[in-house]
């Protein structure tokens, strides 16, 4: 079995070398801030430790885990590994200088992947000599919860890399996903209008944010609304990855970020974890209360949908990923209760395409456009499945 190599030891990358000690492999986890390292090896034996609790691991597993996994003060101690998986911050080119150092330490066959959630997997590539052994290997937080791994070849990875890095992820009792290298990925870009569309519904006073959240529950089945949703990603992250989204879909509007959850980021309101964001989450705080009725929380959600089922469309009109790979994405990575195209199918790609023509009317914004491929479809009738 190959040794797996960790970089940053923050929530993704402890969470990724538990992954992967728990399918047998002896990781390396480097962090540059040994305090950060020491902090990630204390909570990972708390986390263990929670989960013997609950029995869903036994003592001799939890013992077998921690034995794997060696949280070293230098990168070179990282030079056996088979592959490195890289989680430090959000920066291209403190990335691309770690793969540089990294290069010269590690065997010909090492694969490099980074899990970065917004950067180009091609640019941080070119910072390699050997770019063919490198991939994107998206993990979703907390990683050692949820299924999804989104595998994102740069233009330059090889054939035998992707496959091999597949198999790999998949041996870790992972739901693989393949998708193009482009902004977001799968699940990032087409997750954007769940929040967007749901901010632009409360600024423009149609509903409020307790009423916007019960409609996407009690009438679509989400699990959260998307309020709820964004206060526990926390705004510094949810924000972030919208603007970044944007940014690189050189400002198409149909990404663009809003002022309202600008303000709260800017003001740290971050959510859950900063106890305030679009909800107070202080002891006696007074929320606003849900208004519960159908026929508005009918109108929230298929407003929400059809934009969601759009870029769903979009996302395989682009080849981005497969029809089944969106599918999985959305169900495995955020937990939407149906595939969003196997939705479009049951709600009638018709009525999607009217919605979107609706509100391209009202508004007369290139934020509504329909897909290319859902008017297609529509004409001739078709379907996904
Ligand atoms: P984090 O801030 O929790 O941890 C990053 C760690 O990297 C820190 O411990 C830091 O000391 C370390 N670090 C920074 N520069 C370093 C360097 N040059 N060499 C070695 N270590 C270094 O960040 P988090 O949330 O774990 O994210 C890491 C990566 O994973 C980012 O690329 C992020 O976009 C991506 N990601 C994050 C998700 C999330 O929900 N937090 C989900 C999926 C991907």
């Amino acid at each position: 079995m190959i040794k797996v190599g960790v970089i940053g030891s923050g929530a993704m990358g402890s969470g990724i070398a538990q992954v992967a000690a728990f399918a047998g492999h002896e990781v390396h986890v480097y962090d540059a801030n040994p305090i950060a390292a020491q902090v990630a090896a204390e909570n990972l034996k708390k986390s263990l430790e929670k989960l013997v609790e609950k029995s869903k691991c036994t003592k001799e597993k939890m013992s077998e885990v921690l034995s794997n996994i060696y949280f070293q003060s230098s990168i070179e101690k990282l030079s056996e590994s088979g592959i490195i998986i890289e989680a430090i911050v959000e920066n291209i080119e403190v990335k691309k200088e770690v793969f540089e150092a990294l290069e010269s330490i590690v065997s010909e066959n090492c694969i490099l992947a980074t899990n970065t959630s917004s950067l180009s997997v091609s640019s941080i590539a070119s910072a390699c000599k050997k770019s063919n052994r490198f991939i994107g290997i998206h993990f979703f937080n907390p990683a050692p919860l949820m299924p999804l791994v989104e595998i994102i070849p740069a233009l330059q990875t090889s054939e035998d890399i992707i496959n091999t890095s597949i198999s790999l992820i998949k041996s870790w009792n992972k739901t693989t996903v393949i998708c193009k290298d482009t902004p977001g990925f799968i699940v990032n870009r087409v997750a954007r209008s769940f929040y967007g569309e749901a901010i632009r519904i409360y600024e423009e006073g149609i509903a409020n944010i307790a009423t916007i959240d019960w409609a996407m529950k009690e009438i679509g089945g989400f699990k959260m609304g998307p309020f709820e949703l964004m206060d526990f990603i926390g705004h510094d992250v949810n924000y972030k990855v919208t603007e970044i989204v944007w940014e690189q879909f050189f400002y198409d509007p149909r990404f663009k970020p809003s002022l309202t959850q600008k303000r709260l980021y800017e003001a740290k309101r971050f959510g859950r974890k900063s106890g305030i964001g679009f909800y107070d989450y202080a002891e006696n705080a007074q929320n606003v209360e849900a208004v519960k009725d159908k026929d508005l929380a009918e109108k929230i959600f298929a407003r929400i949908i059809s934009m969601l089922i759009n870029e769903a469309i979009d996302t395989l009109y682009l080849k981005v990923a497969s029809r089944d790979d969106i599918d999985l994405a959305m169900t495995k990575g955020v937990n939407y209760p149906k595939g969003l195209l196997a939705w479009a199918d049951e709600i009638g790609l018709g009525a999607v395409l009217e919605n979107l023509e609706t509100l391209m009317e009202v508004y007369e914004e290139d934020r509504y456009r329909p897909s290319v491929l859902l008017k297609q479809m529509v004409r001739e009738n078709k379907h996904f499945y």
